[in-house]
């Protein structure tokens, strides 16, 4: 796919993204409720300790340093395919005033690869029937999605 322009930046999530708008963006997709700055280290910390399962990734805005865009890919460990790994792709989200600059894109291609350097055989994911269109328009041939 095209590289992403140099006025973003793709990169891992980081404690400093408590201030950096993370929640903010996923605020777009659902209800956050109130996250304290320690609810925030902790569930980093977690997913910190569990390197290889969880990869929460943002693109920031180099000029702003604002967070514009997030996503999670969390690796499951199963016993069918020879004890084979697959990958969830959960929490997508854009920034309302970044949307259509083809940064989601980036976040499912962004995630695509990690699952596939983790080794997972497929990616999945779960979304609501009006986003449908944009993950077709991912077209990632080993990223399956189920909408409801
Ligand atoms: N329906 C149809 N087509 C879409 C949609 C949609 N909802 N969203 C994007 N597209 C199309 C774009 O038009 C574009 O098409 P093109 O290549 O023909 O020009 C292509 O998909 C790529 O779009 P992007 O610019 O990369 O999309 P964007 O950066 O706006 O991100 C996203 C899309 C993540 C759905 C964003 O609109 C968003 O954050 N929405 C609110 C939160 C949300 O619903 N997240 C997904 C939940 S599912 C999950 O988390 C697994």
């Amino acid at each position: 796919s095209k590289s992403l322009s140099p006025e973003y930046k793709l990169r891992p999530l980081q404690l400093s993204d408590y201030e950096s708008g993370y929640l903010d963006v996923l605020s777009d997709l659902t209800a956050v409720g109130n996250i304290s700055k320690e609810m925030f280290a902790a569930q980093v910390e977690f997913m910190r300790a569990r390197s290889g399962e969880y990869f929460g990734i943002v693109i920031e805005k180099t000029s702003t340093g604002k967070v514009v865009a997030v996503g999670t890919l969390l690796v499951e460990h199963k016993f069918i395919h020879e004890c084979g790994l697959v990958g969830h792709i959960e929490d997508i989200a854009v920034a309302k005033s970044e949307q259509g600059k083809k940064l989601g894109i980036k976040i499912i291609h962004a995630l695509d690869f990690i699952g596939k350097k983790a080794g997972c055989y497929k990616n999945i994911l779960d979304c609501s029937a009006h986003n449908e269109q944009f993950y077709v328009k991912c077209k990632v041939a080993s990223l399956f999605f189920t909408s409801a």
